[in-house]
C-alpha cells in the first residue's frame, strides 16, 4: 500500500484527546493520547494505545495505574505540551500555568483538573499490537463535569464540538387510541421498531382492525421484531399465524416517523415490506390509502 496515502488518510480520523497521567520510575508525568477509548460498560474498562518508547509506557508497566483525564477545548496548550515533549527531557507538570494538578482518591498518579471526565485506573492487560501497546484499564474512580465542553483532534489540528444534527423524523398526527395502541407495544423505549407488511390493491391498503375496551383502531399488519430476529421470517411467520397467504417483497423501505397526539409523541421505526396476496381474501378490511394520516405516510 502506499504510505503516503496511509499517512494521510489516518489523519481523517476524528477523536479526543487525553491526558494520561502516571507516576513511577519516571516520576509523576503526563503525556497525550488521542487513542482512548472505552470498551466495556460493565466492569467500565477503557483501553489506551501507546508507544513503549514513552516514558508513561515504563511508569504504568512498572506501578499498573494510571490516569484518564479527557481534555476539554480550553486545554489545547496542555495537549501541546503533553504531547510535545517526553517526560525524559523534562518534567512537564511542573512547567508554569500549563497543568492544573489535583490528588487522586484511588491511585498514585495526579489527576488533571478542568477536563470533562477524570478516570482514575487500575491495569488489566497489556498487548502489543503493531508498533503500539494496549493498555486496557478498570476505572476504580470516576468523575465528570458536564459544563466542560470535549476537545476533538483531527487532520491533525484541534476542534469545538459543533451543532447537534437533528435526525430527521416526519412528524405525523394520530388520534388517541392509535398513540395508546403503539405507546404499549413500545414498554419505554425511546425508540419503537416496527416491522410492518404495506399491501396494496389499487388505491386501498390492507389493515387490521383491533378493539380493546370498547375502543378500536386500525393498523397495517405489523410485528415488533424480537433483538437479533431475522425480519422478514417473523413478518413472514406472523401474517401466515393471522391467515395471510402472501408473497412478501424482500426489499424493505424504512420510515422514521414521530406519532402525535395532543401533547404526546412516539418515535416509531417502520420497516416495510411490500406484500403481494396469493388469494383472494374476506376477513380482512381494506381501507382508502387516505383514510388516516399514518396509513398516508406508511405507502408514501
Ligand atoms: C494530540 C496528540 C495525541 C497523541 N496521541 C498519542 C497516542 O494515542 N499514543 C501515543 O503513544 N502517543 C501519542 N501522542 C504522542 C505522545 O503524547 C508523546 O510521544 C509524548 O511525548 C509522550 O510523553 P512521555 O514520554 O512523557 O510519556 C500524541 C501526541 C499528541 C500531540
Amino acid at each position: 500500500m502506499d504510505r503516503n496515502i496511509i499517512e494521510k488518510a489516518q489523519k481523517y480520523f476524528t477523536t479526543g484527546v487525553s491526558l494520561i497521567t502516571s507516576s513511577g520510575p519516571h516520576g509523576q508525568n503526563v503525556m497525550a493520547a488521542e487513542w482512548t477509548m472505552q470498551i466495556s460498560y460493565k466492569p467500565m474498562l477503557i483501553a489506551i494505545f501507546i508507544h513503549k518508547g514513552n516514558a508513561t509506557f515504563k511508569n504504568i508497566k512498572q506501578t499498573k495505574e494510571f490516569g484518564i483525564n479527557v481534555s476539554s477545548e480550553e486545554q489545547t496548550t496542555a495537549v501541546n505540551i503533553a504531547g510535545g515533549y517526553s517526560r525524559t527531557e523534562i518534567d512537564k507538570l511542573k512547567i508554569k500555568d500549563a497543568f492544573d494538578v489535583i490528588s487522586s482518591k484511588k491511585i498514585k498518579a495526579p489527576m488533571i483538573a478542568g477536563c470533562t471526565i477524570n478516570l482514575e485506573c487500575k491495569l488489566v492487560t497489556m498487548k502489543k499490537l503493531g508498533d503500539h501497546t494496549m493498555i486496557v484499564g478498570k476505572a476504580v474512580a470516576i468523575s465528570y463535569d458536564a459544563s466542560k465542553k470535549p476537545l476533538i483532534y483531527h487532520t491533525g489540528k484541534y476542534f469545538r464540538l459543533g451543532k447537534v444534527i437533528e435526525s430527521f423524523r416526519k412528524t405525523v398526527n394520530v388520534d388517541e387510541p392509535t398513540i395508546n395502541w403503539f405507546s404499549i407495544k413500545s414498554d419505554g423505549r425511546f425508540v419503537l421498531k416496527c416491522v410492518g407488511l404495506i399491501i396494496k390493491s389499487k388505491n386501498k391498503i390492507l389493515i387490521l382492525k383491533h378493539t380493546t375496551k370498547n375502543k378500536s383502531y386500525i393498523t397495517i399488519p405489523f410485528i415488533v421484531p424480537k433483538r437479533g430476529n431475522v425480519y422478514a421470517k417473523s413478518l413472514d411467520f406472523y401474517v401466515k399465524k393471522i391467515g395471510l397467504r402472501i408473497m412478501i417483497n424482500k426489499v424493505p423501505v424504512l420510515k422514521r416517523l414521530i406519532i402525535k397526539s395532543k401533547k404526546r409523541i412516539l418515535r416509531i421505526n417502520f420497516i416495510l415490506f411490500e406484500g403481494r396476496l396469493k388469494s383472494d381474501i374476506k376477513n380482512y378490511t381494506w381501507k382508502p390509502i387516505i383514510s388516516s394520516s399514518l396509513l398516508h405516510e406508511l405507502t408514501n
